[in-house]
């Protein structure tokens, strides 16, 4: 039996684009008040007036400054359900990597994902009540070319996301990892490598969307509080790997 969303408080990382955005649009339709944050003010301003501000809140700041992860964290104190979807992706092979873009994507991926998952956590354990859903990928269990990275920043959040259910079950908070193939947003902008941007036109398949993504996010929240989600994967039909 799946629970309604009507009066839940969520907060959504990474809600300014892409599959955050989508989540944000698919959980105040399905009747929870959000609290969207992101880095540009502009585009969650835009979310506002799209959902309308009785059902969503924003603040703006980056999550790997310490400083506003705590800001976040006192506003976000009561939020029934987290989904920590922020993240950034830069693809290249493994040799041509920028130092900088690896160091980035550990930062935001795991180190910055943690930080406020780890304070949200805390809250929710306290209150004995809560639900974190985990924005991974399926790049949370391969490793393919060109990805080699990203890849490991996907594994080290998936390993940190069964952790935090093995310790906060007992506690009733729930840990859910959604993890997509291929969505077709901006993320791989910055992926400009000839290799990449090769690879990227010759893929045989269709990227999944956004909206697909959120109606997963929809239906890990929606679910019975016996009922964990521990995993969803969703990818695109044709890009299954050997
Ligand atoms: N697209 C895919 O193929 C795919 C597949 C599997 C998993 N995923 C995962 O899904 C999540 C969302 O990806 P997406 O494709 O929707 O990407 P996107 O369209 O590029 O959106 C990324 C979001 O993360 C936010 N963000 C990035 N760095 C941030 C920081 N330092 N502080 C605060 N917010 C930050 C961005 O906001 P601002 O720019 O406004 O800060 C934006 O809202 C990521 O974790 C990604 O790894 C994506």
């Amino acid at each position: 039996m799946s629970q309604s969303l009507a009066g839940k408080e969520v907060m959504v990382t990474g809600a300014s684009a892409g599959i955050g955005k989508a989540s944000v649009i698919a959980l105040t339709a399905a009747g929870a008040q959000v609290l969207a944050t992101g880095r540009r003010q502009a585009e969650l301003d835009a979310l506002v007036r799209h959902c309308g501000a009785g059902q969503v809140r924003t603040l703006s700041g980056d999550l790997n400054d310490a400083g506003f992860v705590d800001e976040l964290a006192a506003a976000a104190s009561d939020v029934d359900i987290m989904v920590n979807n922020a993240g950034i992706l830069t693809y290249a092979p493994l040799m041509d990597m920028e130092f900088d873009d690896v160091e980035a994507m550990f930062r935001t991926n795991v180190l910055a994902s943690y930080r406020i998952t780890h304070a949200i956590a805390k809250a929710m354990a306290a209150r004995r009540r809560g639900h974190i859903i985990v924005m991974t990928s399926i790049a949370a269990r391969e490793v393919y070319r060109l990805g080699v990275i990203y890849c490991a920043t996907k594994h080290a959040l998936s390993a940190i996301a069964r952790g935090l259910r093995i310790e906060l079950q007992g506690q009733g908070v729930r840990v859910s990892e959604i993890a997509p193939g291929m969505v077709d947003t901006d993320i791989r902008a910055t992926s400009t490598h000839p290799a990449v941007v090769e690879a990227v036109k010759n893929r045989k398949f269709t990227a999944l969307t956004a909206e697909e993504i959120a109606e997963a996010v929809v239906y890990a929240a929606q679910s019975d509080d016996n009922c964990c989600t521990d995993l969803i994967e969703l990818r695109p039909r044709s890009s299954a790997q050997n």
